[in-house]
């Protein structure tokens, strides 16, 4: 299976770090497609624990090319933090690659980004406040930098001197400092000689890696929920975290992926300010936070906690093609008596078994539940299915009858190995998906 595309089911956070860790051995590229520093992807390995932003989590093994994709937005600084964390704890990043096309996140998109939220009050989006949004509208008004922009200091000053006035004008509308062309033209360049070692043409990096037959492992940031078209708008981020997004932000054609595997957990969490029909917010909803560690990995952030709902799991299967699921997280639910799963919602007296498309009728929603008995036992040690309880069994069947996909990998623990994988086969989308 040359290119495989990892994408979120739900509102980001569903541990695709730890999948793509767990494919990663038979990986040779992991391309990042879309997002920025906003993304927070945890990686487990024995007693270390690595919080990356920005470099793949590929980056973890020596034999795997990691590349940011020119979809992405790269701030230099993060990027630059990053690589000095992973060599500093004696990671090779000689392999890290970095798309001379992705789009700059300039200081005065960070500030914007802060600023606007502010000014917006209650109604937030309750971003990152890392600038995403800025810089992504930059890119679409064609007036941002792209990162070989970094090592041209008359391209830097013409551009910057153009764009600056107008954002130093919103930075003063918003209280905040104004900056100068002649410092953001340093700063730039001095990232730029610092990064020039890594940038490289992403699109034919990835087109050569398929030519060779390699496998391409291209990852998502995000989830399907917070994609710029398909999410809650406008409570989502600012570019494409599905599947097509990988096709655009990584430099692939549709008919080069082979397989889409989607990542969800056995529960729901959302970061930010938007509607969440399942969410809970009683003394269950912060135990499975407590357990499931549902912190915000870049803001710090409390996540907010819910039961899984098939409604938008329907929607992320369809829009995704998605032919295989891992689901991750089902420890966290040991121990709680009754698991509920959202089937339907009611929406004024009607039964809708769709995500609706718009963010009012989704806030008028009421969820219909399926109630699960729950299992008590510890299952961190399980490494078939058979072996799960009965109802943590019948909970994982529900959820795969639910999506119309096999669900072939169930994370049980943070670890590598603590990971249930189910004999498949791997197939394109349109064939379906064998199970042996
Ligand atoms: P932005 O991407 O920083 O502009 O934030 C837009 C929305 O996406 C906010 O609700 C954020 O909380 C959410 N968001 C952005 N990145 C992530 C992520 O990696 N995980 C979960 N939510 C995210």
């Amino acid at each position: 299976m040359p290119a495989t595309v990892i994408v979120g089911l739900q509102w980001g956070d569903e541990g695709k770090g730890k999948t793509t860790d767990f494919l990663a051995e038979q990986v040779a590229m992991v391309v990042r497609y879309q997002g920025g520093d906003n993304a927070g992807h945890t990686v487990v390995t024995g007693d270390e624990v690595f919080k990356l932003h920005l470099v793949p989590s590929g980056v973890l093994y020596p034999h795997i090319t990691s590349v940011i994709g020119n979809g992405v937005v790269v701030n230099p600084a993060t990027l630059i933090a990053e690589l000095d964390m992973l060599t500093a704890r004696g990671i090779d990043v000689s392999k890290v690659k970095v798309s001379r096309s992705a789009h700059v996140i300039m200081p005065y998109h960070v500030a914007l980004d802060r600023g606007n939220e502010a000014r917006l009050g209650e109604a937030r989006v309750g971003t990152t406040g890392r600038g995403i949004g800025p810089a992504y509208g930059d890119r679409a008004w064609r007036i941002g930098l792209r990162m070989e922009d970094l090592l041209d200091r008359a391209v830097l000053t013409d551009r910057i001197s153009r764009v600056l006035p107008d954002k130093n004008l919103l930075l003063g509308a918003m209280g905040l400092a104004a900056m100068t062309v002649d410092a953001l033209v340093d700063q730039c360049l001095a990232w730029g000689r610092r990064l020039e070692g890594y940038l490289d043409d992403s699109t034919w990096l990835v087109q050569a890696a398929l030519a060779r037959g390699e496998h391409v492992l291209l990852e998502g940031a995000q989830g399907t929920l917070l994609d710029l078209d398909h999410g809650s708008y406008p409570f989502v981020t600012s570019s494409n975290p599905v599947a097509g997004g990988a096709c655009t932000g990584g430099g692939i054609g549709p008919l080069q992926v082979d397989e889409v595997m989607g990542v969800m957990k056995a529960y729901a969490t959302r970061v930010g300010s938007g509607p969440f029909p399942t969410e809970l917010r009683d003394e269950i909803g912060a135990g499975i936070a407590a357990r499931g560690h549902e912190v915000g990995t870049t803001t710090g952030r409390p996540r907010r906690v819910g039961w899984f709902d098939a409604m938008p799991l329907r929607y992320a299967v369809a829009v995704n093609s998605i032919s295989s699921i891992m689901l991750n997280k089902l420890d966290i639910l040991s121990g709680i008596p009754t698991i509920r799963l959202g089937v339907a919602y009611d929406v004024g007296g009607r039964r809708v078994e769709h995500w609706p498309s718009s963010a009012s009728a989704i806030a008028d929603a009421t969820p219909v539940y399926e109630d699960f008995p729950g299992w008590d036992a510890p299952i961190h040690d399980v490494r078939s299915l058979a072996d799960l309880p009965e109802n943590a069994r019948r909970y994982v069947t529900a959820l795969e009858e639910l999506a119309g996909v096999p669900i072939v990998l169930v994370s049980v623990g943070p670890e590598r190995t603590q990971t249930i994988e189910r004999a498949w086969r791997p197939m394109r989308h349109r064939g379906g998906m064998a199970r042996s």
